[in-house]
């Protein structure tokens, strides 16, 4: 080691413009030992430095097929954990800042699963034989290898249509954690009846929940959310919709159910970012996504004649995403110049090894 870690205090004053300037001195430094994954919401003076973008599904597959000794992670924090899971043992996740969290994801946590798990053992027996637990990637690691310990799987924004369908195959219900909105768009899309999806509420006793409802529910959805999807209104669109009879609109899953069954379309970040590009020169389109993705997207197509709005009147970004700034990004990679490494991630092995077994049916099945 040539000397100590550098603090960040000498870079949280840094102009954008010198941040800018030393990220792009550290990497030319660092050449292929590091690599920059970037997922779609990041702010544009951070995107512009990604060698790789995507959806959380393409991410977590580029993580596993990137050999780079660093992956930068650009991202939250349940984005680099997964980055660290699927990557080979010598490679180092770092997320340069690791406040960057995931609100939706801290709505689940280990002990209100298991006391979750327990209570529905006494309404229905052995829950591994009844009940498959399906975490959306945007969770703790310890929830995925909660997954894996009980026949259970991942899912993301992409696949989880097909992810259902395999939860079903293993047995007659459904736990889906922590989005109950992502849940109950999938098991409507599927034909489930809304009467049969039932929301668990985490803070209460059996969720809330009666023994006959939690035995007649085929699917129960936890009682979460994003809080940057919910501020889209089925009113947004039926306003926009008067206004351009024959605009388009388009939404994440993460939106409420009024708000999908009112799209044109709804998928993942990237979905919506192909499906935009491959529409026809001309079009206009509302977007229920984040405002990071919609302003870039809105720039990139505009020159086709493509006009991109977003759904809601207020600023909506995800506050957390937006933390990994070029002050942070310049300070990692000035440190592995100097070979240190900070803001690692690293999910212990116990954890990962399980964890790794739910994800990997994923990848399987998707
Ligand atoms: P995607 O997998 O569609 O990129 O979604 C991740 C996410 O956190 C959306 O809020
Ligand atoms: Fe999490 Fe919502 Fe941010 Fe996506 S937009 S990372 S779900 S807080």
């Amino acid at each position: 080691m040539k000397s100590a870690t550098i603090a960040f205090d000498r870079f949280n004053t840094l102009q954008d413009e010198q941040a800018q300037e030393r990220i792009r001195a550290a990497r030319a430094e660092l050449g292929d030992r590091a690599v920059l994954l970037c997922h779609h919401y990041q702010r544009a003076d951070v995107y512009q430095h990604a060698d790789l973008t995507g959806d959380s599904l393409k991410l977590a597959r580029l993580a596993s097929q990137t050999d780079s000794e660093f992956i930068i992670f650009c991202g939250v924090h349940f984005m680099a954990e997964v980055a660290d899971m699927l990557s080979q043992p010598h490679q180092i996740a770092i997320l340069p800042d690791l406040a960057a969290g995931c609100s939706m994801a801290d709505m689940a946590n280990l002990a209100k699963v298991n006391r979750c798990w327990r209570e529905l053992t006494e309404v229905l027996g052995n829950p591994d034989e009844r009940i498959t637990p399906v975490t959306y990637i945007n969770s703790a690691a310890d929830l995925k290898a909660f997954c894996g310990e009980h026949g259970g799987i991942v899912c993301t924004s992409t696949n989880a249509p097909t992810i259902m369908d395999w939860a079903f195959a293993q047995r007659e219900k459904v736990l889906f954690f922590p989005d109950q909105h992502l849940g109950r768009w999938t098991g409507f899309k599927k034909g489930i009846a809304l009467e049969e999806m039932l929301v668990w509420d985490p803070d209460l006793e059996y969720g809330g929940l009666t023994p006959d409802q939690i035995r007649k529910a085929r699917v129960l959805l936890w009682k979460g959310h994003c809080s940057v999807h919910q501020m889209f209104q089925e009113n947004h669109i039926r306003r926009w919709r008067m206004q351009h009879p024959d605009g388009l609109v388009i939404s994440h899953p993460e939106s409420n159910l009024d708000v999908c069954r009112n799209s044109d379309y709804v998928g993942s970040t990237e979905y919506i970012i192909k499906t935009i590009k491959a529409g026809a020169s001309g079009t206009r389109w509302l977007v229920g996504t984040e405002l990071n993705l919609v302003n870039r997207l809105a720039e990139e197509v505009r020159p086709e004649g493509k006009i991109v709005e977003f759904m809601a009147p207020t600023v909506c970004m995800c506050s957390t995403m937006q933390r990994i700034d070029p002050q942070h990004l310049a300070w990692a990679l000035e440190n592995l110049v100097e070979g240190k490494v900070v803001n690692r991630i690293s999910v212990p092995e116990h954890e990962a090894a399980l964890a790794r077994v739910a994800l990997e049916r994923m990848l399987a099945v998707s």
